[in-house]
C-alpha cells in the first residue's frame, strides 16, 4: 500500500492510498480523479496517463524501458526528467509518499 498525493494541473491536491500492484494510472482511475485519461487501459499505447514526477521521486523511481521513453515523444509538453507514464509505474511499499502532477491537458 502506498499513500499517493496526485496534483491537479490547477493546483488540487488528491492524495489516496493504492494497493500493491496496481499502477499509479489505475490509482487515478480507480478513485475518480482527474487529469489522467489512460485512453489505452495500460498498454502504454497513448501517453494519456502522463504525469510529471516531484523532483525528490524521480531518482527513487524504476528507470522507463525504451517503450515508455517512445511514448512519452508523444505526451503533452513532456520533461526528459520528470515525465513518466503512470501506467508504468507500479504500485509497492517503496512508492509510499509518491507525488505526481498532471500535465495541463493530455495531448
Ligand atoms: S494508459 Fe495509455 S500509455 Fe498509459
Amino acid at each position: 500500500m502506498a499513500k499517493i498525493t496526485y496534483i491537479e494541473h490547477g493546483g488540487t491536491e488528491h492524495v489516496v492510498e493504492v494497493a500493491n500492484g496496481l499502477t499509479v494510472m489505475e490509482g487515478a482511475r480507480d478513485n475518480g480523479i482527474p487529469g489522467i485519461e489512460a485512453d489505452c487501459g495500460g498498454a502504454c499505447a497513448c501517453s494519456t496517463c502522463h504525469v510529471y514526477v516531484h523532483p525528490d521521486w524521480v531518482a527513487k523511481l524504476p528507470e522507463k524501458d525504451g517503450m515508455e521513453e517512445d511514448m512519452l515523444d508523444f505526451a503533452f509538453q513532456p520533461d526528459a526528467e520528470r515525465s513518466r507514464l503512470t501506467c508504468q509505474l507500479k504500485v509497492s511499499d517503496a512508492l509510499d509518499g509518491l507525488v505526481v502532477q498532471m500535465p495541463e491537458k493530455q495531448i
